[in-house]
């Protein structure tokens, strides 16, 4: 009997091609609903999610004990309840490493489009009230020759690091270890994260979403922000008071914000809707074509790893790889 894999979503065919004759059930375009999650993994030996589920203690006991595997085609992997995974023997998965440039392109994408008010310049253009050129239209800060802080100097935060050495920036970063070849090569410093907020430009974030991170920037560290700097969030949306951000973009406290993720995902803080100063992306980050579909096929490699009994590419919990059964 070949394996039961539930794909959660409809992913790059190079994915679903990877993972060959396993008998693979894929739900549909748009996420599924819990109760159709529950009753399409009932037997199933391995998930491939996405961020867009939540695969905890119930849906691994929907799945029973034939679960093995649970591969998340991300490399943020919050949406998955470790400690429970771990407890039934099932190996998670996520997909470092081949996202890292495509994510940076999105922060410097949001970092340059909240400084120079793309966002607000599109909507002017589009809605017909545009006059043509002006002095001090549309105006904001340079980019290049600023500082930048780097919150999380890991993969991704050291992409943006390079691309900010193109612009002649100065980068700041912190970090609970120090990364000295990476200082070496980007010149950047590392701060703590009181020092980073007041001397930054831009604020780029790129910690994972823990216990420790959630709401790491809140009223109080917005408040150390430069009045003209901008804050540019392709992490994780918990990881700022999204209601403290949106105040203090009402109040000018801060120039601008780019947002990639929120705190509730598709749902978005009702008071930044209204806000000229901030620029909204729907989580797409690592959306490029070729990003994607190399996170599919990285999702499906670790899946039929582990599987097959053998060391998935990416396990987060490698603690239970000796306890997972051979084919
Ligand atoms: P990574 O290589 O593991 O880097 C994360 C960095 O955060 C590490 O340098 C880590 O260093 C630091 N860190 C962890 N906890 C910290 C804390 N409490 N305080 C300060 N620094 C902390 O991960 P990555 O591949 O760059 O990905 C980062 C995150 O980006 C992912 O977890 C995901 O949530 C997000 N992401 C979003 C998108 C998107 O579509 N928007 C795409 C890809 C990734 P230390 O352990 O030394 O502190
Ligand atoms: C996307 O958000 C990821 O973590 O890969």
């Amino acid at each position: 009997m070949p394996h039961r894999v539930v794909v959660t979503r409809r992913i790059p065919g190079a994915g679903l091609d990877r993972l060959g004759d396993l008998q693979t059930v894929v739900l549909g375009e748009e996420p599924p609903s819990r109760e159709d999650l529950l009753a399409t993994v009932r037997g199933a030996s391995g998930i491939l999610s996405t961020v867009t589920e939540r695969i905890d203690a119930g849906v691994m006991d929907a799945a029973g004990p034939s679960l093995r595997v649970v591969a998340n085609m991300a490399v943020g992997y919050d949406n998955v309840d470790v400690a429970a995974a771990t407890d039934r023997g099932v190996v998670v998965t996520n997909t470092p490493g081949v996202l890292d440039e495509t994510t940076a392109d999105t922060a410097f994408l949001l970092l340059m489009a909240a400084a120079r008010r793309l966002g607000e310049a599109e909507r002017l253009v589009r809605s017909g009230r545009w006059r043509g050129w002006g002095p001090e239209q549309l105006t904001g800060p340079d980019v290049w020759g600023k500082t930048l802080g780097i919150v999380g100097f890991g993969r991704i935060g050291q992409a943006v690091a390079r691309r900010a050495l193109g612009f002649g920036m100065r980068v700041l970063y912190t970090s609970r270890s120090r990364r000295e070849e990476a200082e070496r090569e980007l010149g950047a410093r590392r701060v703590e994260l009181e020092e980073l907020l007041r001397e930054s430009d831009f604020v780029s974030l790129h910690v994972p979403l823990t216990p420790e991170t959630r709401h790491l920037i809140g009223e109080r560290e917005l408040s150390l922000m430069k009045p003209a700097a901008v804050l540019v969030n392709t992490a994780r949306g918990p990881v700022v008071d999204e209601a403290a951000l949106a105040a203090a973009l009402a109040r000018g406290r801060i120039f601008a914000a780019g947002l990639d993720v929120y705190e509730r995902e598709p749902e978005v803080h009702p008071a930044l809707l209204g806000l000229e100063n901030v620029v909204l992306a729907p989580h797409i980050g690592s959306a490029s074509i070729e990003t994607r579909s190399r996170m599919a096929v990285l999702a499906a490699e670790n899946l039929l790893a582990a599987l097959s009994g053998q060391r998935p590419p990416n396990p987060v919990n490698p603690e239970v790889l000796g306890r997972l059964p051979l084919d």
